[in-house]
């Protein structure tokens, strides 16, 4: 599968104020989770509904609602943080996981040291956030222990990816969809996004 870029204007804009490195921390954090809400509702486009009848302070009517498919959403430690609470904007009800990995610094390989997720996950679709697919390892590795769990249907949700990992985690689990803010270049000798927007993780939190 393709990725899904979502060219709305407003995405489109405010990623461009997330790779400016003028922007500060508050503003980051912030953007993050607004980008994150915007890519929440292209996500959740094939959500399934079912039609109720209620009364308006008019007349009887039928009606759609979410036919009560169940969400649960995994953030990857710790820059997918960022993009919980404006994903929980838009699904309140969605039960959150937890995978913590870090990217080892000269292997590039990631090293996992947190799994926390919901008891039914299996019965769920989930949703994995991770703003930055580099060369792909973080998330293959997290989405191949969600599946681990019994999970089946799986959406990656990330802001910015290079080629290489969109062709890395479509190689490991065709089976997962990919929605993102944008598909950059390439990824540079030390695995970061060129053009990108730094290292995400350090941005939101203000670290190093
Ligand atoms: C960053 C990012 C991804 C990973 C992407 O995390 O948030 O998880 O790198 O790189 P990959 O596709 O090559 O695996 P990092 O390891 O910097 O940890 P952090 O979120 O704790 O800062
Ligand atoms: N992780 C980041 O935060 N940024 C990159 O460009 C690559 C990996």
């Amino acid at each position: 599968m393709t990725p899904m870029i979502v060219e709305h204007p407003l995405l489109q804009h405010k990623l461009s104020i997330l790779r400016n490195k003028q922007t500060g921390t508050k503003e980051f954090r912030d953007l993050v989770g607004e980008i994150a809400t915007l890519l929440c509702y292209e996500a959740t486009r094939d959500l399934p509904l079912e039609e109720v009848e209620i009364e308006t302070p008019i007349t009887m009517a039928k009606t759609k609602v979410l036919a009560g498919r169940k969400l649960a959403l995994v953030p990857i430690l710790r820059a997918g943080m960022g993009m919980l609470d404006g994903m929980l904007t838009l699904l309140p009800a969605a039960k959150v996981g937890f995978i913590g990995l870090y990217r080892d610094e000269t292997t590039l390989q990631p090293v996992e040291y947190f799994c926390k997720l919901p008891q039914d996950i299996a019965e769920r679709d989930v949703l994995v956030l991770d703003p930055m697919l580099a060369t792909g390892g973080s998330a293959i590795d997290a989405i191949t222990q969600i599946k681990k769990h019994g999970a089946k249907r799986i959406k990656f949700i990330g802001l910015i990816a290079a080629p290489e990992g969109i062709k890395a985690l479509h190689e490991a689990h065709p089976d997962v969809d990919i929605y993102l803010g944008a598909q950059d270049d390439h990824l540079n000798e030390n695995g970061y996004i060129v053009p990108g927007l730094g290292d995400a993780g350090d941005r939101i939190y203000g670290t190093k």
